[in-house]
């Protein structure tokens, strides 16, 4: 059974970080070309999680998508998998919409819904056994990327675990240092983009990134009280994104 709620009320501004979501609201496209074309490295990513699914739930168990966008990634996860619920939040309507496409004849409960993933997880406290989100906490500053992940401990059920993907930098780099290191080399890595959706792209990601390096993702986890955190996967190449599993 699938459900997709829009909320009316929702007010885009009050989130945190707003402007990152313009991208994915009226642009959803580049970004689904990307994942299409496996640029974002999505199916390497879904392997592990399938192997750490795999070995750890034998039993049915409630699946959290933060920043879900077009789920394709949990629905390749959780196939064949002791899966009962599915849940994916978001913001962006054309993402929600090809996510229900893509989830439209999953064999388990799928809610998928337009809400904050802020203020989603501190709704939802003990209510997952897995949590997944790829490529959204890094739009948060600091502070709020530290709160977020300490959220998402108190929203996993004793035994769970979460799993992020996200941009990452060289310890001690600047942003700046960053964005100079990335702008020319990026441009070859994703292939499947024109150079009019790159470019707008790129001043997003310019614009609204804000990558940690990959010691203070493992850090944070442990400063938000998991039992473990560790690095899972790096994209090949020089540093631009890694998977971090983190164990309640
Ligand atoms: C880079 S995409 C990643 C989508 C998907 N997680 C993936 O791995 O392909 C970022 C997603 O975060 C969503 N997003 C950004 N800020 C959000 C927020 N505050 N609450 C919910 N979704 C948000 C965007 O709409 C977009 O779908």
């Amino acid at each position: 059974m699938l459900h997709l709620h829009f909320n009316p009320e929702t007010d885009v501004s009050k989130v945190l970080a707003p402007e990152a979501l313009n991208m994915f609201q009226f642009e959803w496209k580049i970004y689904q070309k990307l994942v299409h074309a496996n640029e974002m490295h999505h199916r390497e990513i879904g392997q592990l999680l399938r192997d750490e699914i795999g070995r750890r739930f034998d039993r049915p168990f409630a699946f959290l998508d933060l920043a879900c966008g077009d789920a394709s990634l949990a629905h390749m996860v959780l196939r064949a998998s002791k899966v009962a619920t599915y849940e994916g939040l978001d913001l962006s309507r054309p993402a929600l919409q090809c996510a229900a496409r893509v989830m439209k004849d999953a064999p388990y409960d799928v809610e998928l819904a337009e809400e904050d993933m802020v203020e989603g997880i501190l709704r939802r406290p003990a209510s997952a056994n897995f949590i997944w989100c790829g490529y959204s906490i890094h739009h948060l500053q600091r502070a709020q990327q530290q709160e977020m992940l300490s959220a998402i401990r108190d929203a996993l059920k004793p035994g769970g675990v979460f799993v992020c993907a996200e941009p990452v930098c060289l310890p001690g780099e600047t942003r700046t240092e960053y964005t100079r290191r990335w702008q020319a080399e990026l441009r070859h890595r994703f292939r499947s983009l024109t150079e009019a959706e790159y470019a707008h792209l790129w001043q997003h990601i310019s614009t609204h990134d804000f990558p940690e390096a990959p010691e203070d993702w493992v850090a944070m986890g442990k400063t938000a009280g998991f039992a473990t955190s560790r690095e899972i996967f790096r994209f090949p190449g020089d540093l631009f994104c890694a998977a971090f599993l983190y164990e309640r």
